[in-house]
């Protein structure tokens, strides 16, 4: 379907979501060995949920917010891994009620807490395995510098007491961070993790969870992480079941946002196309100096000047691009690309504009309100 038919029924500002894209970027995981838990704080918008469901193993969670929608949907609550640094009391006895099925332990007091509670539950070992990966040094997560994981000494600690109580381990497992297109920090990190997994004794030796954070390719849009690299090492590790946590790589480049233009301004020293998006909905820029594509929906012949293209919130690092070549016009619109992980899900109220409408593609070319 066309963006210009879209928008002869729908209002800007929008996000389109392809259906099609969506199946297609599933599929690249989707293999015998692998188990696949969505990590829905890229999108957790009901209806794109139900249609990943249908295609993937599990979910990935880290509130009890996220597992409540999930559970209402009537997601299996087996089939949902609850991790994050900061389970209160509360939310711990909440998912042992709920009996979701897996745990992502963070730290050795974590651990201890949830012996107090006597359950049955997965316990999943996330480790930090402190590997450097080349991304936005704001989205890493797996360095000794992060919050994130367990270090090598409560490791230890926390295998001895797991001893001490006779708790089984279900598996070790790590995440690197996210945006990540080198493959090698996983094959590094997967070496580390099955060797860790051998040192333990009431563990599963046959399964690791290696995490999300498969990058997409915000510039050109057709590079992605080299998944078959990763998956080959794995088939020579015959034995390994793997679970993955994949957010973005399953949803940012099936969906575009497309904004109007409702003013071209000249200051002094810069000019700025206005749209009606902004920081409230797409933060990332604003965020993490991340890169998204924009584009004239009307391809305008001519000359190009250079403009910072912002949004209408009251801050000053409200811009989503710097220094765009582009030739447009009031009322044009920009399409910005890959907008469909970490935009809507980490949406805020600041300014209180109004929430963009999300429709979905489907396959037989139908719009569906999502
Ligand atoms: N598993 C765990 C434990 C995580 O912390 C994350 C993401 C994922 C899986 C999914 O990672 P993904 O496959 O989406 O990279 N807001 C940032 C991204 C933050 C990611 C946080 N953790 C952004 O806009 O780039």
């Amino acid at each position: 379907m066309k963006i210009k038919n879209i928008l002869k029924k729908y209002k800007t500002p929008i996000f389109i979501y392809n259906e099609k894209k969506i199946i297609k970027n599933i599929n690249i995981f989707k293999k015998n060995k692998i188990k696949i838990f969505y990590a829905i704080k890229a999108n957790y918008n009901k209806k794109i949920i139900l249609l990943i469901s249908k295609f993937i193993y599990g979910f990935e969670t880290v509130s009890v917010g996220e597992i409540k929608m999930l559970l209402k949907l009537k997601i299996n609550c087996k089939k949902i891994i609850f991790s994050g640094v900061c389970k209160s009391k509360k939310d711990l006895k909440y998912i042992i009620k709920k009996k979701i099925g897996f745990i992502s332990i963070e730290s050795y007091e974590e651990l201890k807490r949830l012996i107090i509670m006597k359950t049955n539950i997965k316990i999943i070992l996330k480790v930090n395995l402190n590997i450097k990966t080349n991304t936005i040094k704001e989205i890493s997560t797996g360095e000794d510098k992060n919050k994130f994981g367990i270090n090598k000494k409560d490791l230890e600690k926390i295998i001895n007491l797991s001893n001490k109580e006779k708790i089984k381990i279900y598996c070790l497992g790590f995440h690197l961070g996210s945006q990540i297109l080198d493959h090698k920090p996983y094959i590094c990190a997967i070496k580390k993790i099955i060797k860790l997994t051998k040192k333990i004794k009431n563990i599963n030796k046959n399964i690791i969870n290696i995490g999300g954070g498969f990058g997409i390719d915000y510039y050109n849009g057709n590079k992605k992480i080299k998944f078959k690299s990763i998956l080959k090492f794995l088939m020579l590790k015959k034995f390994i079941k793997v679970f993955i946590e994949p957010g973005r790589s399953l949803i940012a480049d099936a969906c575009k946002t497309i904004s109007k233009i409702e003013y071209i301004k000249k200051n002094d020293k810069k000019k700025f196309i206005i749209i009606n998006i902004g920081m409230e909905s797409i933060i990332r820029p604003a965020l993490y100096k991340s890169y998204h594509r924009v584009e004239n929906l009307k391809k305008r012949k001519g000359k190009k000047k250079i403009y910072d293209i912002v949004g209408p919130i009251c801050e000053s690092t409200d811009v989503l691009y710097k220094n765009k070549k582009i030739n447009a016009r009031i009322n044009d619109n920009i399409i910005i690309y890959d907008t469909g992980a970490y935009c809507m899900s980490m949406r805020m109220g600041y300014n209180m504009r109004k929430r963009p409408k999300e429709i979905l593609v489907l396959k037989n070319k139908k719009i569906k309100n999502i």
